[in-house]
């Protein structure tokens, strides 16, 4: 391990490219486009995503939760980031959360602006973000976990190679009430990750 043992002296390395996208921890103005996406995509963001119970929100909202997490980002208790395509284009939130610095275990989440889907943004966001987890922040343990019917998310892990570690028939609930379980996906490296250019810093 050569990362300092404080979180916060942790340099991250940003931002991070690959052959279509750029990623970055999100920054005060990034709201209104972050609104943009989210009233784009509420239909399919409402059947997975607990925060959507709070309504689609205004601008401000959307700009009150990104301020809110550039500060978690400089604290390093979370790493919400934006995905734009080299044009300049936000297409995708994601970033890597939950983490555990003393260990070095992450999170990844994303969700892609519903006129984008299917054309491989998210696989390719998830690659790089776990290729920067082990490459940048010398992670051990990365995870990913969506729930159970969510086919399009967990089709996006199962093409990263990662590896199903449990299926928990309950533990939640969607948004629309209903009870879910969560099939958990785990990385301890970077083998048989797709080939995928991927550079940071
Ligand atoms: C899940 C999500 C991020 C996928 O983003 P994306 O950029 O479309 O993903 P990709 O294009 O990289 O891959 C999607 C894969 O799922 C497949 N897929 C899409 N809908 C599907 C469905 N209903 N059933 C089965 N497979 C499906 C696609 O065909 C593709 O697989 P393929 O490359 O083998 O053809 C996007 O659907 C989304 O934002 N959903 C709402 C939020 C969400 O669910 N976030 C994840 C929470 S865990």
């Amino acid at each position: 391990m050569t990362l300092p043992k404080e979180p916060i002296l942790i340099d991250i390395p940003m931002p991070i490219r690959t052959p279509r996208l750029m990623l970055r921890n999100v920054l005060p103005g990034d709201g209104a486009e972050m609104h943009e996406i989210k009233v784009e995509s509420f239909d399919d963001l409402c059947k997975w995503m607990p925060w959507t119970k709070l309504g689609v929100g205004t601008v401000d909202d959307a700009e009150k939760v990104i301020r809110e997490n550039h500060a978690k980002y400089i604290l390093r208790e979370d790493m919400m980031m934006a995905a734009f395509t080299h044009d300049g284009r936000l297409i995708a939130m994601c970033g890597l959360h939950r983490m555990d610095w003393e260990f070095r275990s992450f999170e990844i989440g994303y969700y892609v602006r519903s006129s984008d889907h299917n054309k491989g943004y998210a696989t390719e966001l998830a690659n790089a973000l776990t290729r920067f987890a082990f490459g940048a922040l010398e992670a051990r343990r990365v995870i990913i976990c969506a729930a159970t019917a969510n086919a399009a998310s967990r089709r996006v892990i199962e093409k990263l190679g990662y590896e199903l570690e449990s299926l928990v028939k309950a533990d939640a609930l969607l948004p629309d009430g209903t009870v879910t379980g969560h099939a958990n996906y785990v990385r301890y490296d970077t083998n048989g990750l797709p080939n995928e250019n991927v550079t940071w810093g």
